[in-house]
């Protein structure tokens, strides 16, 4: 039998830690990052002054690895689509292409691109939408299990509000969930299954409350969008006038806890933001795809202020970029026009340490700490001494290189050299 490679290795470089509870990042210039043959780090400290090894990466730090918090597999062929705003957006660009992934071979085709597109820009866990098409949804996971990356996945529920062939009944849909939980939750401990109701706007309450049935037996993370656009607030309070807000369709439909994660969050009140921080949710905040789909600008503040776990996510294809670092970018320019600008320090932290913790995965991503998972992004950074000088030109010089290394517990992932399968 093939011997599987070892995983123990040391990396000598320049280092950024992310402290594990606040939102700052330690430097060591130099130093010794050991990785155990489980793949987690054994120890971190100052290279010796007679240290005789190499620096690994010249010219790079290293990292954790960046975690998105919030991305559309099926979209993955329509990034750059200018035809928002959201709802018309979803109708003219989203919805028909993902009715393209009924074809099994073009969603195995997409998904190669997805996770080389998600390596070759530093992310190593993502929390993501999958097809609304049970067999395109095993193919992404297929090729993440290939791939090494870490993820959570949902398939992408809906059954009222977009064209039939994405629409699946409740009992097919549950049922679809629950083979698909058998098959991956749990998988390689990298890959787990999030229940994924689209919006309220494209879920019967009957599919809303059956999903929060379904995460409630299984222990399961939920992901959905919340209060992203006015036209869509509109929409679901006459589509469910019992509620009295945005929110509380979810929590009304047991939706609302502290596996929940809910993209956007741009237009929610106090009294809301005060529900979610009581429940323990977690927000990824999307930036990019909020300017791009002129959504408006999410207020950071109002949910690290209440202690609420922050993550980023590109949300491609309405995001227009693959790379954290672009959003931590429009992160920077959203927390400027809400009037408390945020640090690249800050926002660093976010895009790695906040994700993982807003994931569920604290106790093991994140950090440079040992006994976490060796999951590195190394990027090539400019000799800057300053610590402040040089989270500013990783934050937000928008030219950056793609990641010259990445590694999920502590196995270098392929780079953008392997060859895919055929395009169709
Ligand atoms: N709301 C419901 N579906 C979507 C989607 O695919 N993208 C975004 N940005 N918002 C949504
Ligand atoms: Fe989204």
């Amino acid at each position: 039998p093939a011997k599987t490679p070892s995983r123990a290795r040391v990396l000598r470089g320049r280092l950024l830690c992310p402290d594990p509870r606040q939102a700052k990042i330690e430097r060591i210039a130099d130093g010794l990052l050991t990785i155990g043959e489980d793949g987690r780090i054994a120890s971190i400290a100052p290279a010796p002054n007679d240290c005789a090894l190499p620096q690994s990466y010249p010219g790079a730090v290293i990292l954790p690895g960046f975690v998105d918090t919030h991305v559309h597999f099926p979209q993955t062929r329509v990034i750059g689509s200018a035809s928002g705003p959201l709802l018309r957006w979803l109708e003219r660009t989203v919805f028909p292409e993902e009715l393209r992934f009924h074809s099994v071979r073009y969603a195995a085709a997409v998904a190669w691109e997805f996770c080389e597109a998600l390596i070759r820009h530093g992310t190593t866990c993502a929390a993501i939408y999958g097809s609304s098409h049970e067999a395109a949804t095993d193919v992404l996971f297929q090729e993440l299990s290939r791939s090494g990356l870490r993820a959570l996945v949902g398939m992408t529920l809906m059954d009222r509000g977009a064209p039939p062939g994405l629409l699946v009944g409740v009992e097919e849909a549950i049922a679809a969930c629950e083979r698909l939980i058998a098959r991956w939750h749990g998988h390689d401990g990298r890959l787990g299954f999030c229940v994924t109701p689209r919006f309220a706007l494209s879920c019967s309450p009957e599919l809303l409350r059956a999903a929060g049935r379904l995460a409630e037996a299984h222990g399961l993370h939920v992901q959905t969008h919340l209060s992203e656009n006015t036209d869509e607030l509109l929409h679901t309070a006459t589509a469910f006038p019992a509620a009295r807000d945005y929110l509380e369709v979810y929590e009304s439909h047991g939706l609302s806890g502290p596996r929940s994660l809910f993209a956007h969050c741009i237009h929610l009140s106090d009294g809301e933001w005060d529900r979610l921080a009581a429940a323990g949710g977690a927000v990824a905040h999307c930036p990019d795809s909020n300017f791009f789909l002129g959504s408006g600008c999410m207020r950071l503040r109002a949910a690290t202020g209440r202690g609420i776990r922050v993550g980023l996510g590109t949300d491609v294809g309405a995001g227009r970029s693959f790379s954290l670092r672009q959003v931590i970018a429009g992160a920077y320019d959203a927390s400027l026009i809400a009037g408390a600008p945020a640090t690249a320090e800050e926002l660093l932290w976010l895009a790695t340490r906040g994700g993982a913790c807003a994931l569920g995965m604290a106790a093991e991503l994140g950090c440079l700490q040992p006994g976490h998972a060796a999951d590195l992004a190394v990027i090539d950074a400019p000799e800057i001494a300053a610590a402040e000088g040089l989270f500013d030109a990783l934050a937000f010089r928008r030219d950056a290189a793609p990641a010259r290394a990445v590694f999920v517990r502590g196995a270098l992932l392929r780079g953008a050299v392997a060859a895919g399968p055929e395009v169709v």
